[in-house]
């Protein structure tokens, strides 16, 4: 049974507090995504519900933009160092996001779709929580500007 069989089973989602940064903005919308990622694997998955995929890769789309955009602004606000390096690794984030989009489009339930959500889209997400935007994070406290963000 791998990991995602084991959190169908018990209902149990893949976002939990360890994931957190500690600052609530930038935590709900991330929150938001992963979540959302996780049901497309699923609705790719077990549903096969073609409306449902497509909803849910457009929501993606365009959630993800706008949370890369409010991470990226604080970055440039705050001058943070890492701001190019990081904003690269959001772009390559919407680039599978749209190959993602281009597969459903063709084919719903492409095994091919399910491995990009699964590698590219839902582990990766995760792993650049932990790393990257882990990392920003401590940056933000370090200098005292958590408080500065709404
Ligand atoms: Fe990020």
């Amino acid at each position: 049974m791998n990991e995602h069989e084991k959190f169908n089973v018990t209902g149990k989602r893949l976002w939990s507090s360890d994931l957190e940064l500690g600052i609530p903005i930038i935590d709900r919308q991330h929150q938001q995504l992963v979540n959302n990622i996780e049901e497309l694997f699923f609705a790719i998955k077990h549903n096969k519900d073609y409306d449902k995929i497509r909803g849910l890769t457009a929501f993606i789309k365009r959630y993800s933009i706008e949370h890369f955009q409010t991470e990226e602004e604080y970055m440039k606000k705050f001058m943070y160092p890492r701001v190019a390096e990081h904003t690269k690794k959001h772009n390559d984030f919407h680039q599978t996001v749209l190959k993602v989009e281009e597969f459903v489009r063709v084919q719903a339930t492409s095994p091919v779709a399910l491995q990009i959500v699964e590698s590219l889209m839902l582990r990766w997400y995760v792993e650049h929580i932990k790393s990257m935007d882990q990392e920003f994070a401590g940056f933000l406290r370090e200098n005292n500007l958590v408080k500065d963000m709404k």
